[in-house]
């Protein structure tokens, strides 16, 4: 009996298995519908627009559309609905089309958002980052540090250090991410803090977080120590940067601070 015959009787649920194998084969649509959303400025244009905004009154919106991809935006709107980023509103009785509007996730994409995730976004989804997937099935097999050194040739940091749209756009991500973990670490954590001489954020990347609890405890000396490329602030106040490799030495204080650190290297 071949397999076919053999799964006759389950035919439900060979279609039901085929179909998850196709979404996970197709699942890096959604990231790159977002991407392009993004690209297009399609958030910041539906946000702007002050209402639900139909397909039709997006293209028009568009000032770099290409008028003969004009109808891909209907598929593509069809992608992000799908995916949580649009919500649908009926517009009248009597209209024609439906309007679309922002969802929560969506609103953390508008370029004015003080937390935004679109540098997250554009960083991760880069070829530069997406590159090394390609190679971890090879990196399985040899003695290759990451998959990212396999694909470049050289360390993250290494590359990050030579290449300042990627430096700056993952220094952007981190601070980003720094602007909220900050806030609530000043107001849920505060007694960790207190009876702290000192404090060295290690890893601190350009500073975000190491300025908000350096505001937050005015009494607390506190250090941002990252590679010399990334430290570039000026000390200020209780804040002051130091450039080195942690490697090799970390700055002497009361309390180390790591945060997004541990994950990036091995546990040796
Ligand atoms: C994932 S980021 C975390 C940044 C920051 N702690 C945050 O959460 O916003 C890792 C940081 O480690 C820094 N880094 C990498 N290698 C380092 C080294 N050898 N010595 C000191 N810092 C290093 C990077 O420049 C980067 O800022």
């Amino acid at each position: 009996m071949d397999k076919i015959s053999e799964n006759r009787e389950n035919l439900n649920e060979l279609l039901k298995a085929q179909a998850h194998v196709w979404n996970h084969i197709f699942k890096f649509t959604h990231s790159m519908s977002l991407k392009c959303a993004v690209e297009l400025g399609i958030p910041d244009i539906i946000q702007n627009h002050g209402k639900p905004m139909t397909v039709t009154q997006l293209v028009a919106a568009l000032p770099t559309l290409n008028p003969t991809k004009a109808c891909n935006i209907y598929r593509l709107k069809r992608i992000l609905v799908h995916s949580g980023f649009f919500a649908q509103q009926k517009l009248s009785d009597d209209s024609q089309e439906d309007g679309y509007v922002l969802t929560n996730a969506s609103r953390l994409l508008l370029k004015d958002n003080p937390l935004s995730v679109t540098p997250f976004l554009k960083a991760v989804l880069d070829p530069v980052l997406t590159k090394p997937w390609d190679f971890l099935g090879i990196w399985f097999q040899n003695n290759d540090y990451t998959p990212f050194d396999i694909a470049h040739g050289k360390t993250f940091w290494e590359y990050a250090s030579h290449d300042p749209k990627l430096g700056n756009s993952f220094n952007e991500v981190m601070a980003s991410d720094a602007r909220l973990v900050s806030s609530v670490l000043i107001d849920k954590c505060k007694g960790t803090f207190e009876g702290l001489n000192s404090l060295v954020d290690n890893g601190g990347g350009t500073g975000t977080l190491g300025k908000a609890i350096a505001d937050a405890f005015p009494n607390l000396e506190c250090t941002v120590f990252d590679l010399p490329n990334v430290v570039a602030d000026q000390d200020s106040g209780n804040l002051k940067y130091v450039g080195g490799d942690m490697f090799e030495d970390v700055p002497v204080a009361d309390a180390v601070l790591l945060k997004s650190i541990l994950h990036d290297w091995d546990d040796a």
